[in-house]
């Protein structure tokens, strides 16, 4: 042999031997050293991100994380540095609550980077830091004030009554299944807009998926990438043959369209009690003050955030009420009975009625909008979660479905039983507080008031006007769902005939 070429093949045996012997080290080193090596879960998920991954895209990520914690228990390591909880009941105390008691002097744990992504400009309340946050909570919580939230009750009932007027209508005609999810998207995202820019996108109206609600879900689907471009950044590399085009600019266009819709907003000057009249009352106040970038940004987020979950959660109620005709019975009987007339149908009203609440309750467990969880990162010196030490820099968060459908926290945790929110002494050592699909502590849902309104209507008038029933089409519809980031939802194909009253 040439000595060249004796040179090069020893310089490629040496390498390859090197890269074997790195690999092999890391591996070990992250089974059996790593800091979270105390952390039960498959050895292939502790040394590489693939699997988890592998079905974050695959849209099978809660069945995944579910099924870990069926095998491992309530503490699972996901990957390399996440970790999972489903022990809700200490988890989300010790992972999103209030620095008080034990925790105090602690810091607030911070989002995940890999999971939150900031808008194309700056920041939102999302992922803002804690100044920041408690500046702009301080402006807009007085939109979602209970005292708020009863001003706005004259534009939530329009809307709602638009919804059943329309629905009557069109079912009158035709006979054919109608897709329930494509109805409240339509309706939720039609209230939202109009209580943050005065009008609405006119989905209800012209019975029609506005483009920049299109838009949005595209932005939605291309979240999962963020994650991946965080632990991967040389994939930014491939990003354009796995992303199209329209995907990677929907975020951008989706904000230029919020800036605008803004900008059109705050020139109006109406006194209309909203969401952005409180804010622009309030915007300035000592401490409390957004500038017109962070006005655009939170306000892209409260459209997405307000909208798409209460969506989500009236489809998966919808779904699982007509998979459970005895629970669907006792709702119409408490829904026809309680009230005299539809006009009675209040938010008040809606407030105090045990079944539907109960409904709602076990719906937001069966069936989370926000079904991953909540992703955070442990602060320096690490932190004790549910009694496991968690290192510093770990991702980790309480995973909503899996904590909702883990036989530790749920008897028949795979059975709709709206009794078990209701005192039913069966379900009596139910881990309840393990269940909090608004999240907990200083960064929960600031909206959740309102949602709750527009939930509790929407149902109640719905189950007043109309019987339901499912298309054969639509009969595995949950299982057809898949989690890209939120709930991507199949066509809920069912029909709708309005009741007969004398
Ligand atoms: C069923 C419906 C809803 C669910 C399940 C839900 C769930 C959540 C969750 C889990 C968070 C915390 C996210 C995190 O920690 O990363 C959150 C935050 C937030 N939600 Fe909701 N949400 C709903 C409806 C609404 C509505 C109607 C609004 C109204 C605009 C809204 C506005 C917000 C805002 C502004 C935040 C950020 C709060 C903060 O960081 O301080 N949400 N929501």
């Amino acid at each position: 042999m040439p000595e060249g070429v004796g040179k090069s093949w020893a310089l490629i045996v040496s390498i390859t031997a090197l890269s074997i012997a790195y690999f092999a080290g890391r591996i070990i080193y992250r089974l059996y050293f790593h800091p979270l090596h105390h952390i039960p879960g498959p050895w292939i998920n502790a040394v590489s991100r693939i699997p988890y991954a592998r079905h974050l895209f695959a849209g099978t990520t809660v069945n995944n994380v579910k099924a870990l914690h069926d095998k491992y228990g309530e503490v699972v390591r996901l990957s390399p540095n996440e970790v999972s909880f489903t022990s809700g009941d200490t988890a989300w105390q010790d992972i999103y609550g209030f620095r008080t008691n034990k925790h105090k002097g602690h810091l607030n744990m911070r989002k995940d980077p890999a999971w939150y992504a900031p808008p194309p400009v700056g920041v939102h309340i999302i992922v803002a830091n804690d100044e920041d946050h408690s500046r702009y909570r301080k402006v807009m919580s007085h939109s979602f004030s209970e005292k708020a939230l009863a001003k706005q009750e004259v534009l939530l009932q329009a809307y709602v009554d638009l919804l059943v007027n329309r629905l009557r209508e069109v079912t009158s005609e035709d006979h054919a299944p109608q897709d329930m999810t494509q109805w409240y998207n339509w309706t939720t995202f039609d209230i939202m807009a109009d209580l943050l820019f005065g009008e609405p996108f006119g989905c209800l109206q012209d019975l029609a998926t506005h483009e920049y609600i299109a838009l949005l879900f595209n932005a939605l689907r291309g979240f999962r990438f963020s994650y991946v471009l965080f632990y991967w950044p040389f994939a930014r590399r491939l990003r354009s043959w796995i992303v199209d085009q329209k995907t990677m600019n929907s975020r951008v266009e989706f904000y230029g369209w919020i800036a605008k819709q803004t900008q059109k907003r705050v020139e109006r000057e109406t006194q209309r009690s909203d969401i952005m009249t409180e804010i622009l009352k309030h915007n300035g106040e000592k401490g409390a003050e957004l500038s017109p970038q962070e006005l655009v940004n939170n306000n892209g987020v409260m459209m997405t955030a307000g909208s798409e979950t209460t969506a989500t959660l009236l489809s998966g109620v919808t779904y699982l009420l007509l998979k459970n005709p005895e629970t669907m019975a006792k709702l119409k009987d408490e829904v026809r009975g309680r009230w005299k007339s539809y006009g009675d149908i209040t938010i008040d009203e809606v407030n105090n009625a045990p079944y539907l609440l109960a409904v709602l309750h076990e719906a937001l467990r069966y069936f989370p909008p926000v079904p991953t969880g909540f992703e955070r990162r442990v602060g320096k010196g690490g932190e004790f979660v549910s009694g496991y030490f968690i290192p510093e820099d770990t991702a980790l968060a309480v995973s909503s479905y899996p904590t909702g459908h883990s036989e530790r926290n749920f008897r028949d945790p795979d059975l709709f039983v709206p009794e078990r929110w209701m005192g039913d002494p069966r379900y009596a050592d139910d881990k309840k507080a393990s269940i909090q699909p608004f999240s907990f502590g200083p960064r929960n849902c600031l909206g959740k008031n309102l949602a709750y309104a527009e939930m509790r209507l929407i149902v109640a008038k719905i189950v007043w006007t109309f019987d339901l029933e499912l298309d054969p089409k639509s009969d595995d519809w949950m299982e057809r769902c898949k989690v890209m980031t939120l709930w991507e939802k199949p066509e809920l194909a069912v029909h709708a005939k309005e009741v007969v009253r004398d």
